[in-house]
């Protein structure tokens, strides 16, 4: 074991990576030879850990399995050339996972942790980043409440984790959505714009039922009215309607995502009209309609840019008949992933770069 004062570094003997094809590394089901671990307890945080990666022990009464106090964030790692990896941003995850904590009464992880420890991750793993086109290190920081104790409140000891894995794309065709009236996502004052578990384990039956029908993900509507365009199960979605790209403004039921301001902003940059506002499906399907909803697209770090194929809504049907992406969506796709892999101009800061063999 190694220690820089901030870190304790102990390194695997040999790594695993000659055993994953990082052409086709699926998603999320190998994970790089490394890890980050950090506990809280008696009201601090610790000294962090790096070390190689594998299983932890827990209690069955460990209260993050029974009560869901955990927040998580999707980041990656992008190949930019055999000395550099690139990290798109990742100071907006930090800046929203202490906001997710906040949410969850969980005590918030540093800036210096979050980042330094992804960074020395990277370093030790950097042969894991795959460098054929479209495939990234999928990094998961999380931090879960750690009290070994059947009781729903609020934990004094946690344990903050960062694994990494090497990923392909996500969707590999444009998707197919549809609108639930039953079921809803998250509700006015509680925690959809934190990303936190149950969000998702909450979407996970309402999923399964759209893919019973043959969709790929729940277009959520508001929980109160079932009017109102909210987000997608892993992503935010973006319409052009009549040339302007519209999307649903944060009213706290939906993720911020890093993705999505990052195309808002480019948008804007490029003197297209942008409105974040509230939108009713009823406003998409008549655009579907009337031949004024040009496109529509889902933004999220796994996904990128994701074409839809199709949006179904009370029986009707909003069908696009792009093979891939629209005009708008593939120019956002090209130059989103082209800063990402260090092939653009980064004029606004948006990359850090790690210098992995220094
Ligand atoms: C529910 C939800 N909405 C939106 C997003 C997109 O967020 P980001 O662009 O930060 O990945 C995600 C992915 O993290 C998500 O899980």
């Amino acid at each position: 074991m190694s220690t820089d004062n901030t870190f304790n570094i102990t390194k695997v003997s040999s790594t695993r990576v000659e055993n994953v094809n990082l052409d086709d590394p699926g998603f999320g089901e190998r994970f790089s030879d490394h890890m980050l671990e950090v506990e809280y307890r008696e009201g601090q945080w610790q000294k962090p850990s790096i070390k190689p990666f594998g299983t932890i022990e827990v209690t069955p009464a460990l209260n993050t399995l029974h009560y869901g106090q955990s927040v998580f964030e999707g980041m990656k790692a992008y190949y930019a050339d055999e000395n550099t990896v690139n990290l798109f941003r990742p100071e907006k995850n930090h800046q929203r996972l202490v906001r997710s904590c906040k949410r969850m009464c969980i005590p918030p992880v540093s800036e210096d942790v979050f980042i330094d420890g992804i960074t020395k991750l990277i370093k030790l793993d950097h042969q894991w980043v795959p460098q054929k086109e479209g495939n990234t290190l999928y990094i998961r920081p999380f931090v879960c409440a750690f009290d070994p104790i059947i009781s729903a409140r609020v934990s004094d000891s946690y344990r903050f984790f960062i694994i990494t894995t090497p990923v392909g794309s996500y969707y590999n065709r444009p998707v197919k959505l549809t609108t639930s009236q039953k079921y809803a996502r998250a509700v006015k004052g509680g925690v959809g714009a934190a990303k936190t578990a149950g969000n998702y384990a909450a979407s996970l039956y309402p999923a399964q039922e759209a893919e019973e029908k043959g969709f790929d993900q729940v277009l959520w509507l508001d929980a109160c009215e079932h009017k109102f365009v909210e987000e997608v199960g892993t992503m935010n979605i973006f319409f052009v309607i009549d040339g302007v790209l519209v999307t649903p403004e944060l009213s706290g039921t939906i993720l911020p995502g890093i993705t999505r301001a990052s195309v808002i902003q480019l948008a804007k940059h490029w003197g297209l009209p942008v409105k974040e506002r509230r939108l009713t499906i009823d406003e998409v399907m008549e655009a579907g309609a009337n031949g004024t909803l040009d496109e529509a697209f889902g933004a999220g770090t796994a996904a990128v840019i994701a074409p839809v194929e199709e949006i179904h809504h009370d029986g009707q049907s909003v069908r696009f008949d792009f093979e891939q992406r629209g005009p708008v969506g593939q120019k956002l796709h090209d130059q989103i992933t082209d800063i990402q892999w260090g092939k653009a101009e980064d004029p606004f800061g948006w990359i850090t770069p790690i210098s992995v063999n220094s």
